[in-house]
Order: C-alpha cells, then sequence, then structure tokens
C-alpha cells in the first residue's frame, strides 16, 4: 500500500510517499530556516505564504522521485493538527484537492503520531506497546503508545516545551534560530559541570515537567553577567543548559519505563536530534535493559515521510474524513 504523505505544520513544506508504513520511497522537505533567521524565530503569515508557494512543486517532486503516479497511490495523508493554523490549512485544503481529484481516501494525521512513526521508519522491528518520549518545538510528553492508532499522554510539560525552552536559551546567547540545533552545535566541546541549574521536579506527578524555571535561570545567569561587564563561555553555559534539560526529560522517562513495566522507548520530534540526549539515553538504557528506538537524524525534524507512515495505519484503522475536514491548531495526540 502506497501512501502520499502532506506536512506543513510550521515553518517545512513537505511531501512523501511511503510504502505500507515502513518503506521509505521518497521524501522532499523544503525549508524556509533562512526566510525566518532574520526574525529571530517563525513568522506565521510569511509560513503560510511559502508553504502556498510551494507545497504543488514539492509534491510533484516527491511523486517524481518516487517514479509512481497517483494510480499508484492507496490514499492521501495530512497533518491536520496542531500547528500554525494558518500553515496547517495550506496543507489540509491542498490535499484535499488531490484526494478529490485522484479519487483517494484522504487521511487526517496528527503530527505528533508522525513524529512517533518517525521510528516505525528507521526502526522495522518497533512495534507497540511502547514508551514514547515526544519532544518537539511545541510539545513535551511522554506518552505510552499501547497500538498504531491508541496513546495515552502519562506526562506532559506545564509550561514550556523542552525545544522552546532550548530555542529560548540560545537565543539569549546570541545564536542564530533554530537554536535548539545551533545549541547543541555551539555546547558540543563545552563543560556540562561548568555551572549548575537547578533541577526541577513537579511536586506530585514524577512524570511531568517544567522549564520556565530552568530557561528564567539561564536568562537570568546571561543578563547578569552583561550587566557586570562579565563574558561567559557560551559552550560552558550551553552544555550545562542542555546537561539540565537532557537529565530532566531521562529521569522522567526512565521513570516512565519503571512504572509501567515497558522495556521499550522510542524518542521522537526535533529535540530527538539532540546529540546529548541520544547518547545519554543509550547509556541509561543499556544499563535498565530497555530497548531503545531512536528516529534516523534525517527524521527527527518535520518531514511528510512521518505522515505517511503513520498515514498508513490510521487508513488500516478506518481513520479516513471527508472535504469537511478542518485544520486545528490545537489537538492532543490522544483526540482523534
Ligand atoms: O519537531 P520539530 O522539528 O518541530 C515541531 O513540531 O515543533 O521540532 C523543532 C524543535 C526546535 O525547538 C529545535 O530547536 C529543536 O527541535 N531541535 C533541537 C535539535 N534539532 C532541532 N534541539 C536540540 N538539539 C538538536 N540537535
Ligand atoms: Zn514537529
Amino acid at each position: 500500500m502506497k501512501i502520499l504523505g502532506i506536512e506543513s505544520s510550521c515553518d517545512d513544506t513537505a511531501a512523501a510517499v511511503v510504502e505500507d508504513g515502513r518503506v521509505l520511497v521518497s521524501s522532499v522537505v523544503s525549508s524556509q530556516i533562512h526566510e525566518h533567521v532574520k526574525f529571530g524565530g517563525v513568522v506565521p503569515e510569511i509560513a503560510s505564504r511559502r508553504h502556498a508557494e510551494c507545497i504543488a512543486e514539492v509534491t510533484r517532486s516527491a511523486m517524481r522521485k518516487a517514479g509512481v503516479d497517483y494510480d499508484d497511490l492507496d490514499g492521501v495523508a495530512v497533518t491536520f493538527a496542531p500547528g500554525l493554523i494558518g500553515s496547517l490549512l495550506v496543507g489540509v485544503n491542498f490535499a484535499k484537492g488531490l484526494s478529490f481529484a485522484a479519487d483517494l481516501p484522504l487521511i487526517p494525521v496528527h503530527h505528533l503520531r508522525g513524529h512517533v512513526a518517525s521510528n516505525y521508519l528507521s526502526s522495522p522491528e518497533l512495534e507497540p506497546p511502547f514508551v514514547a518520549l515526544i519532544v518537539s518545538g511545541g510539545h513535551s510528553h511522554i506518552v505510552m503508545v499501547n497500538d498504531y492508532t491508541s496513546y495515552e499522554i502519562i506526562g506532559r510539560t506545564r509550561d514550556d516545551a523542552a525545544g522552546e525552552a532550548l530555542d529560548k536559551a540560545a537565543r539569549a546567547m546570541g545564536l542564530d534560530y533554530p537554536g535548539g540545533a545551533n545549541l547543541d552545535i555551539a555546547a558540543k566541546d563545552g563543560d556540562p559541570l561548568a555551572y549548575r541549574f537547578p533541577r526541577p521536579h513537579v511536586d506530585g506527578a514524577p512524570l511531568d515537567f517544567s522549564f520556565s524555571g530552568l530557561k528564567t535561570a539561564v536568562i537570568n545567569l546571561l543578563h547578569t553577567a552583561r550587566q557586570k561587564g562579565e563574558s561567559v563561555c557560551v559552550p560552558d553555559v550551553g552544555a550545562s543548559y542542555i546537561k539540565a534539560v537532557t537529565d530532566f526529560l531521562i529521569d522522567n522517562t526512565m521513570t516512565a519505563c519503571e512504572q509501567t513495566g515497558m522495556k521499550k522507548l522510542a524518542i521522537a520530534g526535533g529535540v530527538s536530534a539532540n546529540s546529548v540526549l541520544r547518547r545519554e539515553l543509550k547509556r541509561r538504557c543499556a544499563e535498565k535493559g530497555i530497548d531503545l528506538y531512536l528516529p534516523a537524524l534525517n527524521l527527527c525534524g518535520d518531514n511528510a515521510a512521518m505522515i505517511a507512515s503513520q498515514g498508513y495505519y490510521e487508513l488500516r484503522a478506518g481513520n479516513i474524513a471527508n472535504l469537511s475536514l478542518n485544520a486545528l491548531a490545537t489537538l492532543g495526540i490522544d483526540r482523534c
């Protein structure tokens, strides 16, 4: 079964063809980073205009690379939630047009379910149930993936997402958008023990996160140093801050595995590309005898292959939309 996936929830316009949910046939991503970098973050109005300009060519390119025609497809899967509403609407309306014109089922896919599915492409042997740590620019969840279309959120952030906390700190350190990725590089040779940041926890909720205190701590540290005319070592501050963020993510995730008795853990979302998170999780999981699944680096960020992969499982479960499908800026992974 071949599914065409379309993704436009934030600042990447993407299309991909995936076979049986597991085999990546083609994947095209057009990034808008160069457009947004001068503003230090994504400008929604610009993002939706760029999606509208390039979605047709990105899709044509994915179809051409896959060597398929619309007759060879079994469905069109599209990210319909959550994300920037103007950006989502471009993909949803484009997919509606395609599904109507080519008489193909229209498959609505939740963006975070797509991120989880990036693991099905990278690890063909992975099957639910498993625990997933989903860490993106807008979300930080620990999720019990009971089945391909059945999810239970068992831990969530009470304020900022991990990606947002990394992006804001990186910006305060003078690094360009997207901060999380640039901070990972800048901190590579830094000393993670040079600075001590608070070790946050959420009272009575050992699986929940809170990153706002950490974010404030690093911003205060940088401001105070600037006011005193002192210089800070960005690699050291960066490495110490990344350690604080990733320790928190990993500690709670290991507790989730313990509480659920799960011996399989997958990570997903843009922050899953972080080198420290990947390295430390490998170490901690090996200690505990947990099988760890990591998405390939090119599938950690937003892409449409993950949407086509999840689309296959949604189609198998009978989740098909009609032409009244709307885009939603917010929606729980367990709510569709
Ligand atoms: O999943 P994603 O591409 O978009 C959303 O759905 O939000 O995630 C984007 C987030 C951004 O916060 C970005 O800074 C972060 O992922 N990110 C990283 C790395 N690469 C991307 N954070 C830490 N280390 C990285 N290597
Ligand atoms: Zn994403």
